[in-house]
């Protein structure tokens, strides 16, 4: 039983299909849910960390492993002042809001990016937020001034410097030794990404780690994303058959 539950019980408690170890969601209409209402862009934000909330409540209910969600990417940085400023009061919000319920439903959370383009202040709140849920039974990445082609070049630096020092020879390094320099942890690839709003597009989102994800699209704007669409993306999941370059034949029991 989890604390202080928004997300709809019931609705989950009769859910019997499918669940991804690894869900991961691009979470994308934030803005045009905003302007559709004639409200400014951050409010759109706002309610998509509702969406989070419940997000994450359900992931957690229903014994999901990791849950990674963009919520900044490297490029985001471009947007206006105004919109960067808004979103980052909105994930100190976030952390001070949240703290209770991540550490009393023992999620851990995680960010993945270029922590040190962030500020000080909020360096320092995701440092103790993460402190104090470590150990926690459900992983909760949130990718904040992530890209995926940057943290492949972060990777790159860091093995080139363990060459150059001499304590990793060239020919051992293959795709475990990649994996193992990523932000994420190796072998816990996303099995599902989720895009909201209808695009069908990556965006430099986590580029190593999808390498065999399966992938669900909505036109469903992200904060109307709730209970109801992410159980239709885990039925769909289930509908999928994964074939990690094998044949069909290959996967039938022998
Ligand atoms: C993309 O939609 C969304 C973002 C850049 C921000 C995502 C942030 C949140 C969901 C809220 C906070 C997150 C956490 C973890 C507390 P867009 O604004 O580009 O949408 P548009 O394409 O309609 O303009």
């Amino acid at each position: 039983m989890l604390g202080g539950l928004t997300a709809d019980e019931d609705v989950l408690r009769a859910y019997d299909g499918p669940v991804p170890a690894h869900v991961a969601a691009i979470m994308d209409g934030n803005g045009r849910w905003a302007t559709q209402r004639d409200m400014k862009r951050i409010r759109g934000h706002h309610e998509g960390a509702e969406s989070v909330r419940v997000v994450v409540e359900c992931c957690r209910y229903l014994g999901v492993k990791s849950l990674t969600l963009y919520a900044f990417s490297s490029q985001n940085w471009g947007r206006p002042d105004d919109e960067v400023g808004g979103l980052m009061t909105l994930f100190d919000l976030y952390i001070k809001r949240e703290r209770n319920r991540l550490i009393a439903n023992k999620v851990e959370l995680r960010i993945i990016g270029e922590r040190e383009r962030l500020s000080e202040n909020l360096q320092g709140a995701i440092a103790q937020l993460e402190a104090d849920t470590a150990g926690g039974e459900m992983l909760l990445q949130v990718a904040v001034s992530y890209g995926g082609r940057e943290e492949i070049v972060r990777a790159t630096q860091r093995i080139a410097r363990e060459v150059a020092a001499g304590t990793l020879e060239p020919d051992a390094i293959d795709a475990d030794v990649l994996a193992a320099h990523m932000f994420t942890p190796p072998d816990a690839d996303p099995d599902l990404v989720i895009r909201t709003s209808g695009e069908f597009r990556v965006s430099n989102f986590l580029l190593w780690q999808i390498a065999y994800a399966e992938f669900f699209v909505t036109p469903t704007l992200w904060p109307d994303f709730r209970e109801p669409e992410l159980l239709q993306a885990f039925r769909e999941f289930g509908s999928r058959e994964r074939r990690f370059g094998h044949t069909a034949a290959q996967l039938e029991p022998q």
